[in-house]
């Protein structure tokens, strides 16, 4: 007995003066690990007679308890003071001023939106939004494409799952032309209007991304044609990409939502081996780049708001400010754009302080 109570003595004291975890594990494997020696005697017990076993029993069931209590307290008590020492190592005063001033920048996207509400505000647009969880017919039937059209298929929409006493499906808007339809239902024409924001379609690789942005432009007044849309469009482009020598190529397309439709390639030449927005497309080692699709609204369109088609006429343009960035720019992975790393930031990032100008040069 003397044997037992002086083993639980010894282990104790050991215990208690283990002053690392591993020092205190190292105690642990030597009593209660497979050979340690309180194991020992726990095993010891399965070759003794019921009356041995009945005295010798108790006390060495109290000695593994009394081990196993012992570590588990200065474990604790070590690992508490490990904490303890890193919380004090560790602490940051918060009212101190920071070291670092913010690590920010302006976002290319964001500096882009800037850029073009600029110029645009200089040929006398204003900036009108729109929701982007969005109904069907905002989105898709006031802007010409019925249920059965194949652009509802073609443009990957996020759907809203249906709830039972909604009059229509709600959606995420797949583009900004919605904006279109609630620019003309809310404002007495004539209208001129940009409509920049986020859109959201179902498709994801290195050039698409779930959510993108796009910037659309209405004008509504009266004998409108395509070659005040032309102009515009020039006006903007060499205004964006700031050069006199931006080329146009218009090319009929087709949207249910304008008509004629016109998709706007921008050519670009080769100076130095490098592929640059400017001149002509066709010239040598050149090629278009498509850049805007646009047309003359449609006439169903116009009536869909309300307004006489006989009076008011009026086109419409939009387009990937994030692929506009990108040909500006010269970044050529679109993933990156949302990724959120600090590291792209400091590269392509802006100055807060770089606000677009005309006059300063948009891009400046
Ligand atoms: N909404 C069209 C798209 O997302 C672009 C467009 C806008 C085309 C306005 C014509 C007129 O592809």
């Amino acid at each position: 007995m003397t044997e037992i109570s002086d083993l639980k003595a010894g282990l104790i004291a050991d215990i208690a003066a283990a002053n690392t975890l591993d020092a205190v594990e190292a105690l642990r494997v030597g009593a209660l690990g497979k050979s340690g020696v309180v194991t020992g005697l726990l095993k010891t017990l399965g070759g003794m007679s019921p009356d041995e076993r009945l005295a010798k029993g108790p006390p060495i069931q109290d000695l593994r308890e009394g081990v196993a209590a012992a570590i588990a307290e200065r474990k604790a008590t070590l690992e508490q003071a490990a904490l303890d020492a890193r919380l004090a190592s560790e602490k940051i005063d918060m009212t101190l001023p920071a070291d670092l001033g913010p690590q920010g920048s302006v976002h290319p996207v964001s500096q882009v939106m800037d850029e073009l509400a600029e110029i645009f505000a200089d040929l006398g647009f204003s900036v009108a939004t729109g929701p982007e969880i969005e109904d069907d017919w905002h989105n898709f039937t006031a802007l010409n494409i019925p249920e059965t059209h194949p652009a509802r298929a073609m443009h990957d929409t996020f759907y809203f799952p249906d709830v039972n006493d909604a009059a229509q499906k709600m959606l995420l808007r797949t583009h900004t032309s919605p904006v279109q339809i609630r620019t003309m239902m809310t404002q007495e024409p004539p209208i001129r209007i940009i409509a920049p924001g986020r859109v959201y379609r179902s498709d994801s690789d290195a050039t698409h991304t779930p959510m993108f942005h796009q910037i659309e432009g209405l004008v509504i007044d009266k004998g409108i044609t395509l070659g005040h849309l032309k102009w515009t469009l020039e006006t903007f482009l060499k205004a964006f990409f700031e050069r006199e020598d931006i080329v146009l190529r218009l090319r009929p397309s087709y949207f249910p939502f304008t008509e004629p439709s016109v998709e706007v390639d921008v050519g670009y030449t080769l100076t130095n081996g490098q592929r640059v927005i400017g001149g002509d497309g066709d010239a040598k080692g050149g090629g278009w780049l498509e850049v805007l699709g646009s047309g003359m609204v449609n006439r169903k369109v116009i009536e869909a708001c309300g307004l006489d088609p006989d009076e008011w006429q009026g086109f419409a343009f939009g387009t990937g400010v994030d692929r506009l960035a990108m040909l500006k720019y010269g970044m050529n992975d679109l993933r990156a754009f949302f990724d959120g790393d600090l590291r792209w930031l400091k590269h392509y990032g802006f100055s807060a302080l770089d606000v677009p100008t005309l006059s300063g040069g948009v891009g400046a």
